[in-house]
């Protein structure tokens, strides 16, 4: 009861709930692209079920829906407990929430419908991207800003682990991202050939792609 009263802890509760859905859905999405290896038949020649489609849905699902819901649940609930403090704005919290959640729907949406940059781990187009770092610099700057708000005198090493992670997905995130949009769901990378590949793994994009073939539509 005085824990409730000293922390902002139903956004984490929140963030935890929908990190299990998450986990569900992704995994089950998993069970049914691992049996279209198997049995190709499974692909029901629909385009929005094919695997070239469904294999970025799982992948997504479980690493950004599942993993950033696990990440900022736990990032909000021990920076809290760590710093003996509220966190800075319980607005920005559910701020965070609902548009993290939001980018999570709009994947659903747009990656079957084969929208896509077709690039691995940022499949998701440029108006989303830019959903994603707004979403995540809000993230950012409660966690910044209830550390600086800290009882303790020092900084808990966890934080500063949280800290470095934060900038780092800032910079990788932003600079992995930077296209020019052809239209409102398609654009190009402003890289391209070995300066793309230095960005990002140029192996497993070709591994990626290969096996795409699989699919008719990709
Ligand atoms: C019943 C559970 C699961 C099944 C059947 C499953 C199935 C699959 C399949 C078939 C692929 C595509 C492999 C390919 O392209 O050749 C895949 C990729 C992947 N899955 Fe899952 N998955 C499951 C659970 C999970 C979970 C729980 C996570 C993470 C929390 C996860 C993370 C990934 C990642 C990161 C990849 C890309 C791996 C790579 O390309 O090397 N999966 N999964």
């Amino acid at each position: 009861m005085e824990t409730t009263e000293k922390y902002h802890f139903d956004v984490v509760r929140w963030f935890s709930v929908a990190a299990v859905i998450y986990l569900v859905v992704g995994t089950l999405v998993g069970v049914l692209i691992a049996s279209q290896l198997a049995w190709p038949v499974l692909n029901f020649d629909i385009p929005y079920l094919t695997f070239g489609r469904l294999r970025p849905l799982h992948t997504n699902a479980v690493i950004f829906a599942f993993g950033g819901c696990v990440l900022m649940a736990t990032a909000f609930y021990s920076v809290q407990r760590t710093c003996g403090v509220k966190l800075w704005s319980n607005k920005l919290a559910w701020f965070t929430f609902w548009g993290w959640n939001l980018i999570i729907v709009s994947a659903v949406i747009t990656l079957p419908l084969g929208l896509t940059s077709g690039k691995e781990y940022a499949e998701l187009e440029w108006p989303i991207d830019i959903a994603i770092a707004v979403v995540w610099i809000a993230y950012t700057v409660n966690f910044v800003m209830t550390i600086a708000n800290r009882k303790s005198s020092h900084i808990y090493v966890s934080n500063w682990f949280f800290l470095g992670m934060m900038i780092m997905i800032t910079y990788l995130h932003v600079v992995n991202s930077l296209a020019i949009p052809v239209g409102m769901f398609k654009s190009y990378s402003i890289f391209s050939g070995v300066q793309d590949a230095m960005i990002r793994s140029e192996e497993r994009r070709v591994g990626k792609e290969c096996r795409s073939r699989w699919s008719p539509y990709h």
